[in-house]
């Protein structure tokens, strides 16, 4: 027993040449040393102690954390040593293809080019995505003004709008808020969510063999998974019967003539894997990476405006002279309205809506902050460590939309504001997401006035997971018109 201890421990002292952490238990690492219900503050809490560039065990995978900006910048945007993405059996077990988040190599460049292009070609930074941003309010505002100011929870209607707005890129169309079998799906989609950061992925991702025998949220998560993809599938059957490749209606449609494309290609070709299954994959990346993200912001931003109803009165005094009341905003309006583009900023700063960022992996040998860290190794860009830090913002723990403004009240773009990360990993969706947030919250706040319900008191603790969301809470929105 002695001897096997000895073994153990010996066999997960850090390497030498790696950056310094905290001591590492045999077998389980740092996993049970770590709070999975505010990961991100504990992870930004060891770099005061043991630098920006650090070391964890989790199980038996070593991690190395990065923090800070110019760390992040160090590593994410020079060159693409850190560019790839770690395989998860959590993932792997139940999902047999890469799309686009997960993929490495040929096949994620050709994926990521492609995905870009589509979303351009129908409408990303375009007038026409405008409209139908703007109508996916109308029917919003609709079911929000049913309301009639009585408190609400408008956590999966937001879900649902911002969903549609993605759906109708992917498959062509929407779906009504009472499609019963949607509206199920949404909620699984982010029931997946907070397991997916919760310590049962981590486990699973330690110790998958053990794992995939217990019982456990995990197996839920992977449910999920399954039922999102049974979406993609009948979407893509559907597709498939009417599908006019000289008349594409939206993603799909372009991915199936990719597919017919690649079919007639070389062998001596390297792989981009455009076939069904990856159609359907990269179709379940833009769905679940483009839901959750903005419909999360957008809720943490009506949560901060019905408590700091001075700033959202500034931000409807802006609309009403900008935009007025008699037409709807537009993209153009922006350049023009500096205060509302600053607290817009203030809520995906604060929000912090993605903590931890996405994995990351070194694809070869990389130097950094001193270390080396060999190829192979799972990297973590500490988002919240540099959207809170106290050398980059004046006041990092408050609400200020100050921190985007100059004197003259003119909007500032802040290098150290990176919700989206840096460097060639950067999100995919940055464009849609910043036109949606733009549009959607200043239609919200031109029709509508958030408030506490009577009594009441805004909660900003954050529920932990892969995205960082507001607790449920109940919202009043009145019509301005009243
Ligand atoms: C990746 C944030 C909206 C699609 C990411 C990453 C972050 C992020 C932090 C990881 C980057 C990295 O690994 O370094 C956000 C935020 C959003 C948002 C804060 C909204 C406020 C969207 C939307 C879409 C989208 C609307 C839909 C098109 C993706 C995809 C990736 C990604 C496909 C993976 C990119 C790759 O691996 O090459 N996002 N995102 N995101 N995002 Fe977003």
């Amino acid at each position: 027993l002695v001897l096997l201890l000895v073994a153990l421990g010996l066999r997960s002292r850090r390497p030498r040449s790696f950056p310094p952490g905290p001591w590492a238990l045999p077998l389980v690492g740092n996993i049970l040393a770590l709070d999975f219900n505010n990961l991100h503050n504990d992870m930004t809490k060891l770099a005061e102690q043991y630098g920006n560039v650090y070391s964890l065990k989790m199980g038996p995978v070593w991690t190395v954390v990065l923090n800070g900006f110019s760390t992040l910048q160090e590593g994410l945007s020079k060159g693409d040593h850190m560019s790839d993405r770690p395989a998860f059996p959590i993932h792997t077990d139940v999902l047999p293809d890469l799309g686009i988040i997960f993929a490495n190599g040929y096949s994620w460049k050709q994926q990521r080019r492609f995905a870009l292009s589509t979303l351009k070609y129908f409408g990303v930074g375009k007038k026409s995505l405008e409209s139908s941003i703007l109508e996916e309010f109308r029917y919003m505002s609709k079911e929000i003004a049913s309301h009639k100011g009585k408190p609400f929870n408008l956590h999966f209607l937001m879900n649902n709008a911002v969903s549609n707005i993605i759906c109708s890129l992917i498959f062509g169309h929407r779906f009504d808020y009472k499609d019963e079998k949607f509206l199920q799906l949404i909620t699984l989609l982010d029931k997946g969510v907070q397991i997916e950061g919760s310590i049962w992925a981590q486990l699973y991702n330690a110790f998958p063999v053990l794992m995939r025998r217990l019982p456990g949220p995990h197996h839920t998560l992977q449910k999920v998974y399954r039922d999102i993809m049974d979406l993609m599938k009948t979407e893509m059957n559907k597709h498939r019967e009417d599908w006019n490749p000289s008349d594409p209606r939206d993603f799909i449609d372009c991915f199936l003539t990719e597919i017919q494309k690649h079919q007639d290609k070389r062998d001596d070709e390297p792989d981009a894997c455009f076939d069904e299954g990856n159609l359907v994959m990269c179709s379940f990346d833009l769905f679940g990476a483009g839901t959750e993200t903005t419909s999360t912001t957008l809720r943490w931003g009506v949560l901060y405006m019905a408590k700091y109803t001075e700033i959202q009165e500034k931000v409807q005094e802006e609309i009403d002279s900008v935009i007025g009341q008699s037409r709807e905003p537009s993209m153009e309006d922006r350049p023009n309205m500096p205060y509302t583009d600053a607290v817009i900023h203030e809520i995906q700063r604060i929000g912090n809506v993605v903590p931890l960022n996405l994995p990351h992996m070194t694809n070869r040998d990389v130097q950094i902050g001193g270390y080396t860290i060999p190829k192979g190794v799972i990297v973590m860009p500490n988002l919240t460590s540099v959207l809170f830090d106290k050398n980059e913002w004046e006041t990092p723990n408050t609400f200020n939309p100050g921190h985007f403004l100059n004197k003259e009240g003119k909007f500032v773009q802040r290098a150290a504001f990176i919700p989206f990360s840096v460097g060639k990993r950067v999100c995919l969706g940055e464009n849609l997401a910043r036109m949606e947030l733009f549009l959607l919250f200043t239609s919200f706040l031109q029709r509508f006035t958030f408030s506490m319900p009577p009594g009441v008191e805004a909660v900003f603790k954050p529920r932990f997971s892969i995205t960082l969301s507001p607790q449920p809470y109940q919202i009043c929105a009145t019509l301005r018109e009243e």
